[in-house]
């Protein structure tokens, strides 16, 4: 069935090649609306212009958080506009349903809207170097209820935004904290998927850190404060002795598409790669000795985000030679070469919209 569309009466002027481009702070004209009700499911999905919603102050992904979301890009190629593996957001996407307690959507569905709305706003893709179009599909709870408990009702919505580096800093190395206070997500909580909630409790510590200069914190798992976990907008890799290590996945960790595709292309570029229990005593232990010769952030909208500095009990330990190593900017240049369709695709992992 073809996919209604409501077209702007008031297009936006588009951004000029050249043009700085915040992360997040420009949405395209249209965006994809579909509905459910526990009646109908989900249904209406549609193309409808960019604008704001009308909801009550009662809907109760304003009280308890019910909602999830993703993130993705589209690229502008060499003659069109390509997707780079959408089909793992939108299965990632379900997953975080089933735990947030909301009904999993039809996804062939939501991707035919997906690419409807992409084809519509093609000339929006922003085709300077370091520049794509950050999509951010989410699904909030609208049901008008103050009773804590699955919703009746959900909105999902995908709005689109031409976006440069996700870091002011653009591909410079980053300097993170150790955060020592808080905990990100805990052994049996909602740490695994993409919710939020998840953001919003990090939002102090990283507000705190960025207040004494640092870039992001790195997160320690909660049950123990031992163990290396993510840094929030990102998954964090470290190439000790020249084999690239990661935290192992769980419950309290974001399987990120990126860091799928790190350890993927590392395999094909012939890089030893570990999935493991990191320590932060083995990575202090390991910047003394020198076997620390990089390390990364990876995630969608910071793609490969080298990190120079790692401060560990107030102490700012320097990784590498603090500038960006050659393993981080090999990984960085091969994935971005692919997602831009600069590079051939091993893996077969970049999908054509037009
Ligand atoms: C992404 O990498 O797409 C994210 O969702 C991280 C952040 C911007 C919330």
């Amino acid at each position: 069935m073809p996919i209604p569309v409501t077209l702007t009466q008031t297009p936006k002027q588009k951004p000029a090649p050249g043009q700085a481009l915040p992360f997040g702070r420009l949405f395209t004209d249209h965006m994809l609306l579909m509905d459910y009700s526990r009646k109908q499911g989900w249904h209406s999905l549609r193309v409808v212009p960019y604008g704001d919603f009308t909801l009550p102050p009662s809907a109760m992904v304003f009280h308890y958080a019910q909602e999830v979301f993703e993130g993705m890009k589209a690229y502008a190629a060499p003659g069109g506009l390509t997707l780079f593996r959408p089909m793992e957001n939108l299965k990632r996407m379900n997953a975080s349903c089933r735990r947030l307690c909301i009904p999993e959507m039809p996804l062939d569905e939501v991707y035919e809207g997906l690419l409807a709305l992409l084809k519509l706003e093609k000339d929006w893709v922003p085709a300077d170097p370091g520049t794509s179009l950050y999509i951010r599909p989410t699904v909030i709870a609208t049901e008008a209820a103050l009773g804590v408990k699955a919703s009746d009702t959900y909105l999902f919505f995908v709005i689109l935004s031409p976006v440069g580096a996700y870091y002011a800093s653009g591909f410079n190395p980053l300097k993170i904290v150790v955060e020592e206070a808080y905990t990100r997500a805990a052994p049996g909580g909602t740490g695994s998927v993409k919710c939020g909630g998840n953001y919003g409790g990090s939002i102090l510590a990283s507000y705190l850190a960025h207040e004494k200069g640092f870039d992001q914190v790195l997160w320690l798992d909660a049950a123990q404060r031992r163990y290396v976990e993510e840094v929030s907008s990102m998954n964090i890799f470290f190439v000790i002795n020249g084999q690239l290590v990661t935290p192992g996945l769980g419950d309290t960790i974001l399987p990120g598409i990126t860091r799928d595709a790190i350890l993927k292309l590392a395999g094909v570029l012939g890089i030893p790669a570990q999935e493991r229990r990191v320590s932060l005593e083995e990575i202090v232990a390991a910047q003394a000795s020198g076997a620390l010769q990089e390390a990364f952030g990876a995630g969608t909208a910071a793609v490969v985000a080298p990190i120079g500095s790692l401060t560990v009990d107030g102490k700012a330990l320097t990784i590498g030679n603090g500038a960006t190593g050659p393993i981080t900017k090999k990984l960085h240049d091969t994935l971005t070469g692919i997602q831009r369709g600069n590079q051939p695709d091993p893996l077969g992992w970049v999908v054509k919209v037009i």
